[in-house]
């Protein structure tokens, strides 16, 4: 596998990475555990196995349980093998302590290296900015955190281009750690509201992993339009288990995206999966690692399969005014 620099940063990343959001992840309902403990480890040693080295978790994920699980796959691996991004927010120490504050981020890296069984993170992000902390004093305790050796990078997921433009500047004005790695939800069917956050993104040389990048599986084409708005839904999948699946990923324009990246994989004898998955890793405005969720090892193989995958500057075009932005 050939690796990627990412954006600013010294890391080597494989050009995709494995998300593990839905590890450990109980569905309310059912009680059933979408990515159990072994099915976990399987998708991790199938990733080693292919050359895959970048791995990305969340303090909540599972609640706590994807990084416990990762952590216990690293105990029999090299750790300098991997190259690992968590994120905090949604988890408060104390009511009294506002979810991006100080002590809060200090004492969530705390608990997600101890879950990791790890002594740093390669790249730590905040999940979202909470409205209230003022961003310098968590950018602060962000620069604590790489001064001490916690941390080594750090991102920022989702937020407004404004906030993070102004994160940018307050880092630069006081001389903090500034965000080098982003993580915005991007995909080929997911782009205006994100378009500038991206020119902020490409404007200053920040490294972009997309999340949902295959806007939650809709664009592998597994998804069916059937008439009178009707979709055809594979039975166990996101949209079958999830409510407001079709709410928050299908719309009109969504499906024109899917009948354009599906000429291409054609075209190129590729799935849909790794044509935009490769839309995607053939950005030139900036460095593009797509974040993608698989639930199987073929699923996973499928997109890995994306690495292989070229495509014409036509084509890549061609997906791109697909969707009007
Ligand atoms: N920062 C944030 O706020 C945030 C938010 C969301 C996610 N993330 C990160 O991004 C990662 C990826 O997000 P995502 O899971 O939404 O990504 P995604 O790649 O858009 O969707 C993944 C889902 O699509 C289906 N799928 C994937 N590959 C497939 C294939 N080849 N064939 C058929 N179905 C396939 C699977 O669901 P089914 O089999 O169940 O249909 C899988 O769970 C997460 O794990 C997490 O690390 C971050």
């Amino acid at each position: 596998m050939e690796y990627t620099r990412l954006g600013s940063t010294g890391l080597q990343v494989s050009p995709i990475c494995l998300g593990t959001w839905r590890f450990g992840m109980e569905h309310e309902e059912s009680g059933v555990i979408e990515t159990d403990r072994q099915e976990a480890h399987e998708l991790l040693d199938a990733l080693a196995e292919r050359g895959g080295n970048f791995i990305d978790t969340a303090n909540g994920y599972g609640g706590g349980r994807s990084e416990t699980w990762i952590g216990e796959w690293l105990d029999d691996r090299d750790r300098e093998d991997f190259v690992i991004a968590s994120k905090c927010y949604w988890s408060q120490v104390s009511r009294f302590q506002e979810n991006l504050s100080k002590k809060n981020v200090k004492a969530e890296v705390e608990g997600s290296l101890e879950r990791l069984g790890t002594d740093y993170l390669d790249i730590l992000y905040c999940h979202r900015f909470d409205g209230e902390t003022p961003p310098k004093h968590t950018l602060r305790a962000l620069d604590d955190l790489v001064s001490q050796g916690m941390v080594h990078y750090v991102g920022i997921s989702t937020c407004e281009a404004w906030e993070l433009t102004k994160a940018l500047w307050e880092a630069d004005v006081h001389n903090y750690e500034a965000f080098s790695v982003t993580q915005p939800q991007y995909s080929a069917a997911y782009r205006e509201p994100v378009a500038e956050y991206l020119d902020v993104c490409a404007d200053q040389d920040l490294a972009v992993c997309p999340y949902s990048p295959l806007h939650g599986g809709f664009l592998t084409g597994k998804y069916e339009r059937v008439g009178d708005g009707e979709v055809k839904t594979p039975d166990g999948s996101r949209g079958d288990i999830t409510e407001h699946f079709e709410d928050w990923y299908l719309t009109a324009d969504t499906w024109d995206v899917l009948d354009e990246v599906r000429a291409v994989a054609d075209e190129v004898e590729a799935t849909p999966a790794q044509v935009s998955l490769r839309w995607l890793m053939d950005h030139e405005r900036f460095t593009c690692v797509p974040i993608i969720g698989a639930r199987t090892v073929e699923q996973l193989d499928e997109n890995l399969g994306a690495i292989e995958v070229s495509l014409s500057d036509d084509q890549f075009e061609r997906i791109d005014d697909a969707m009007d932005t």
